[in-house]
């Protein structure tokens, strides 16, 4: 891959981000596949006949779908600058390419903002979003310049006061019973009401800068409504402040909890017109995001191989190489996370008909490869018969997946590649529903 092809895709002039970027070897032998959405499957088996011999699990990540999304955010809320949480999945390139399209970043870690700072992002453009801070990465966001934080307590304050004391400081709130989304935060982090004017006096006192106010409702938002509360509960933290005597404040974070879903309009809709009813008259306020999901979910798929088979009465069952310990570990926390397609590639089986299009299915059951029953990733699902060395595919893997795997039993999921594809999907058929 090389700059000018991105250029080409139209994802942006950051000239700084790119040399530096290009430059580093763990992108200079790096491919970007042009296909129509159609055509993935294709590329699938191409990346797999490459190396025939080798079965491990595989990525690839959809460039074009990226600024599909991005291209939707902006339309949809252009007056939010989105700050992608890293955490969410901090693949190089996929970085990279929200950084080419003007995203800032949220990071939670100091391995975080070196990860964005390594692809050229200026520290200007990172909010380091985590309420509760090592004091080794705080005095690491001090010494590159990461000029914004998040803080909900005391301790924090008095932490930030002794190694940080210039930074600017967002309070992050809890906002009302926490029962908005499918994984709240809320039972853990952001002032409850009655600590606000604690910890807005704390900050105070110590001459730490307040500069605006951040909440997140949780991650999957199903109740898209309840944004208009959470901003006009920060709008009242606003005014406490300035009542307190406190400087203006000037920004607000709304957090993420966005998915790339039909949803994200109403999330929008609703966002736009409690924006305009609390803030419409408060010039100069900047308004930021944390989405992860909204960006990573949908670009992502995951290739897995089948390494075991069993067959009880009725009831196939199956082992792939990764699992709930590794990409999938977010099943675990977000059991009612619904996973995208599952699709059978029996390039062993069925070689002349590789998506089994057609044949009978069974009951089946798929299991990770780790030696531990937790690790089942399909129950009761209907698959047609396959065998060791066919392979399964999971759609809108992105999300907490690569991030959050581990490497137990020797299975490491921060070993598993990335293969680029960029389909050239209008940002018209996103419009429309197809995924977002
Ligand atoms: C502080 C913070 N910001 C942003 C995010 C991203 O949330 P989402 O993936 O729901 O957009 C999270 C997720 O846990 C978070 O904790």
């Amino acid at each position: 891959m090389c700059s000018k092809q991105l250029l080409a895709m139209g994802l942006g002039t950051h000239s700084n981000i790119l040399q530096t970027f290009f430059s580093s070897n763990s992108v200079k032998n790096k491919k970007v596949t042009n296909l129509t959405e159609d055509e993935l499957n294709d590329f699938i088996l191409s990346v797999i006949n490459m190396k025939p011999d080798v079965k491990d699990p595989f990525y690839v990540l959809d460039l074009g779908w990226v600024k599909c999304l991005m291209e939707k955010w902006n339309s949809k809320l252009p007056q939010i600058r989105p700050f992608y949480a890293v955490k969410c999945n901090p693949e190089p390139i996929f970085l990279a390419s929200l950084a080419l399209m003007g995203a800032g970043f949220d990071c939670a870690s100091q391995a975080e903002i070196e990860a964005v700072m390594g692809i050229g992002v200026s520290p200007d453009r990172i909010i380091f979003a985590s309420t509760c801070k090592p004091e080794t990465h705080l005095k690491y966001a001090a010494v590159v310049g990461v000029n914004l934080a998040t803080y909900d307590s005391s301790i924090e304050v008095e932490k930030i006061k002794k190694w940080y004391p210039k930074c600017g400081l967002l309070l992050r709130i809890k906002v009302g019973d926490d029962n908005y989304a499918r994984r709240p935060l809320g039972n853990k982090f952001g002032a409850l009401p009655e600590e606000v004017i604690l910890l807005l006096q704390a900050a105070h006192t110590a001459q730490l800068p307040v500069v605006g106010v951040a909440f997140h409702l949780g991650s999957a938002v199903t109740h898209p409504e309840a944004y208009r509360f959470a901003i006009a509960s920060a709008k009242m933290i606003f005014e406490t402040a300035e009542q307190l005597g406190m400087p203006r404040m000037h920004m607000l974070d709304i957090g993420g909890g966005f998915t790339a879903t039909p949803q994200f309009d109403d999330a929008a809709a609703t966002i736009k017109a409690a924006l305009e009813s609390y803030f419409g008259d408060e010039p100069g306020v900047e308004i930021i995001s944390e989405p992860g999901r909204f960006f990573a979910e949908t670009p992502f798929t995951l290739v897995t191989n089948i390494i075991g088979k069993r067959v009880r009465g009725n009831v196939k069952e199956y082992w792939i190489n990764d699992g709930l310990y590794g990409s999938m570990m977010n099943m675990l926390h977000d059991p009612d996370r619904v996973i995208g397609t599952v699709k059978p590639l029996a390039l062993n089986s069925y070689p002349d008909n590789t998506t089994c299009s057609g044949l009978m299915t069974y009951s089946s059951t798929v299991y990770g490869p780790i030696a531990n029953s937790l690790d089942t990733v399909l129950t009761n699902y209907q698959l047609p018969e396959l065998n060791v060395n066919d392979w399964i595919v999971f759609s809108e893997m992105g999300a907490y997946s690569a991030s959050a795997g581990s490497k137990f039993n020797g299975f490491d999921t921060s070993a598993i590649r990335t293969y680029l594809a960029y389909s050239s999907q209008s940002s018209e058929s996103s419009m429309n529903g197809n995924k977002v």
